[in-house]
């Protein structure tokens, strides 16, 4: 079975491709580069002993998507990672993220469905639920007004990909995960943030490496327990194994309809001040940190309803947050060396 994975090169894609690997699919990664690099290949080869098929496109370009098909028209289905996804950067520039993530998926989905099986799992976010109402967060939950244009082009994208099923051969499931973390437990591969790290984390390792001062909390005046915001932290080796078991249900039809929704996240919430603790635990460091102003944009709290994706899917967590965070240490480690 040959599989395109785009965005393969990625933090969440690249520990996907492994797993693929792993369940003997044939794999071709499609990555611009641009968040990522060609050594995590190195990596992906090193865990698994096979190295996947790649090929440098950048999706929003029409031709080189269509003139990819043609050349790979025996495809049985595509995970589709390749977005840009930090959310501040999009607020600053709204049209990077809308030509990026959306013009990318209309591209890909007019050739994906000229093909005789358009099974296609498509990346998408928990914060299409902005501030839930009701906690853990289903399916069921509503879909708020976006917080940011990044949040935006995963709506909007749900909302591309529901219209073409309906008047094509696509079948698709849609995956919002909550807040994915950690390092494959080889250290071969992992997160490798641009620059400064958006994400809480990239931020934390990356301090009790030294490379940044402290850890700014982002408000500790919030209705919680400890009066930081509460998300729901999944190993990133737990979401990739649930994009495998996500792409078999769409290879052997067993999908109810034509595109799925499940919430992929371990159902349980930690909040800033917990996941300090955690990793302070597991690397045996004390944590440099402050409580600064609130971030714009910031839910309190988003933790995922584990059922649908349990009873439906048949897939569920097993790492734990202390494993998550222990395999993000040991990778940080290993790149600093
Ligand atoms: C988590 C918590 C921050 C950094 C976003 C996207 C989501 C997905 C994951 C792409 C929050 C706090 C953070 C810091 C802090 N993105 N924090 N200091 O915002 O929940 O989710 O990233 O797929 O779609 O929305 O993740 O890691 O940025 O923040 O206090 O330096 O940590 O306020 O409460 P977030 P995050």
């Amino acid at each position: 079975m040959k599989i395109v994975v785009t965005g393969g090169l990625g933090f969440i894609g690249s520990h996907t491709v492994v797993e693929l690997l792993n369940e003997g699919f044939e794999v071709i990664v499609i990555d611009n580069l641009s968040n990522s690099s060609e050594t995590v290949l190195d990596g992906i080869e090193k865990i698994t002993g096979k190295r996947p098929f790649f090929e440098n496109i950048d999706l929003r370009d029409k031709l080189l998507v269509q003139d990819f098909f043609v050349k790979h028209s025996d495809i049985d289905g595509i995970i589709h990672f390749a977005a840009s996804k930090a959310v501040g950067e999009s607020v600053e520039n709204p049209l990077l993220y809308y030509e990026n993530n959306l013009n990318s998926l209309v591209y890909l989905l007019q050739e994906i469905t000229k093909l005789p099986h358009a099974n296609f799992i498509f990346s998408s976010s928990c914060t299409v639920y902005g501030q839930a109402e009701k906690m853990p967060i289903d399916e069921n939950a509503s879909v708020q007004k976006a917080m940011s244009p990044y949040g935006n082009t995963k709506q909007i994208g749900e909302e591309i990909i529901l219209d073409v099923a309906n008047v094509s051969n696509l079948n698709s499931i849609l995956l919002r995960y909550f807040n994915p973390i950690g390092a494959h437990p080889t250290s071969e591969i992992g997160e490798l943030p641009l620059g400064v790290p958006q994400n809480l984390v990239p931020f934390i390792t990356q301090t009790a490496m030294g490379l940044r001062k402290e850890l700014s909390v982002f408000g500790n005046d919030y209705p919680t327990a400890d009066g930081t915001c509460v998300r729901d932290y999944i190993h990133v080796v737990d979401l990739a194994k649930a994009h495998v078991i996500s792409l078999k249900r769409l290879l052997e039809k067993q999908n109810i309809e034509k595109v799925e929704v499940f919430n992929l996240g371990t159902g349980k919430g930690s909040s800033v001040l917990e996941v300090i603790n955690a990793f302070e635990k597991v690397s045996g460091q004390k944590l440099p940190y402050k409580f600064v102003n609130r971030r714009e944009g910031d839910v309190i709290e988003a933790y995922a309803s584990t059922e649908k994706a349990n009873n439906v899917l048949g897939w569920k967590s097993k790492l734990t947050l202390e494993d998550a965070l222990d395999s993000a240490w040991k990778w940080e480690q290993k790149i600093r060396s």
